[in-house]
C-alpha cells in the first residue's frame, strides 16, 4: 500500500491526454472490465479524447461494462439533466456501449432493498475493476457526502449545501437542484482494483491537498484514498495542485 500515485499535469489538455492514456490502458488490460464512470465537468475532456481514440481505432471499449456512479432522485423519466442522460451523451454513446452492458442505479420503488441488491450484484460479479472519479469541493466521491465512512453501502443520500450550490449551474438555480440522490457506496468504490481520480482548477486546490495529505476520516471521504489497497492514481492539473 504505497498511497496514491499523484500525476501533476500542466493544464486541462494534458489532463485529458493523461486520463485517456491511463483509462485506455486499464480497460484494455482487463477483458470485460467493470468500470464505474463518473459524470461531472472534470472527466468530460478525457471522455472526448477516448472517443476520438476509438474513432481512430486506437481504443476498443467493446468488451467493457459500465456502472452508474450516482443519480438524482425525483426526476421525470428521460429528464436530460439526469446523470444517466449525461453519462449516455458523454460516454456510453461515444463509446458505443449498449444499455445491456450498463448497470443503472435504482431510482424508484424500495430503494433500500434495491441499493442492497446493487451491492450484491457487484459482489457477485467479483467487484469493480476500475472507478473513474471526480472530487467534490467537500471531498465527496460520487455522492458520498461527508461524513461518509469507508464502509458506507450504496444508498440514498441527502445532498449537502456545497454540492447543491456547485451543481446549481446545471439547474438554473440552487432551489431547482434535487436534494436527494443515490450513490454507489464508499465500500465498493474503495475496493475497486484501480481508481483514477481527475481533479482540475484552482477551486479544488484546498480540497485536493486536504484529501491526499490531510488526516484520514469520514469528514473528507476522498481522504480514504490514502489508505486503500487499490492502485489509486490522481491526475491533477497545475491549477489545482499549485506549484508545490
Ligand atoms: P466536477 O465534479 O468534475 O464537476 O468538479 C466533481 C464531483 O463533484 O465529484
Amino acid at each position: 500500500m504505497g498511497g496514491p500515485r499523484i500525476q501533476v499535469v500542466e493544464d486541462t489538455d494534458a489532463l485529458s491526454r493523461a486520463g485517456a492514456d491511463l483509462l485506455a490502458g486499464s480497460i484494455a488490460a482487463i477483458p470485460g472490465a467493470r468500470v464505474v464512470v463518473a459524470t461531472g465537468h472534470t472527466p468530460m475532456a478525457t471522455y472526448a479524447e477516448l472517443a476520438e481514440r476509438r474513432r481512430s481505432g486506437l481504443f476498443d471499449p467493446a468488451a467493457m461494462s459500465v456502472l452508474q456512479l450516482d443519480e438524482y432522485l425525483g426526476l421525470e423519466p428521460g429528464d436530460r439533466r439526469s446523470l444517466y442522460g449525461w453519462m449516455q451523451r458523454s460516454f456510453l454513446g461515444p463509446m458505443g456501449i449498449a444499455e445491456d452492458r450498463v448497470a443503472r442505479l435504482p431510482v424508484e420503488g424500495d430503494l433500500d432493498a434495491a441499493c442492497a441488491g446493487f451491492d450484491q450484484m457487484i459482489d457477485s460479479r467479483g467487484g469493480l475493476d476500475l472507478a473513474i472519479l471526480g472530487l467534490g469541493l467537500n471531498g465527496h466521491l460520487g455522492f458520498n457526502e461527508p461524513p461518509a465512512d469507508r464502509s458506507a453501502p450504496t444508498r440514498v443520500v441527502d445532498l449537502s449545501p456545497v454540492t447543491i450550490a456547485a451543481n446549481a449551474r446545471y439547474w438554473g438555480s440552487v432551489g431547482a437542484v434535487p436534494t436527494k440522490a443515490v450513490t454507489i457506496g464508499m465500500r465498493q468504490l474503495l475496493s475497486a482494483r484501480a481508481i483514477v481520480m481527475v481533479v482540475s482548477g484552482e477551486g479544488k486546490r484546498a480540497i485536493v491537498h486536504r484529501s491526499l495529505e490531510g488526516s484520514v476520516g469520514p469528514d473528507v471521504p476522498a481522504s480514504f484514498l490514502q489508505v486503500v489497497d487499490s492502485g489509486v492514481t490522481v491526475i491533477v492539473d497545475r491549477a489545482a495542485w499549485g506549484e508545490g
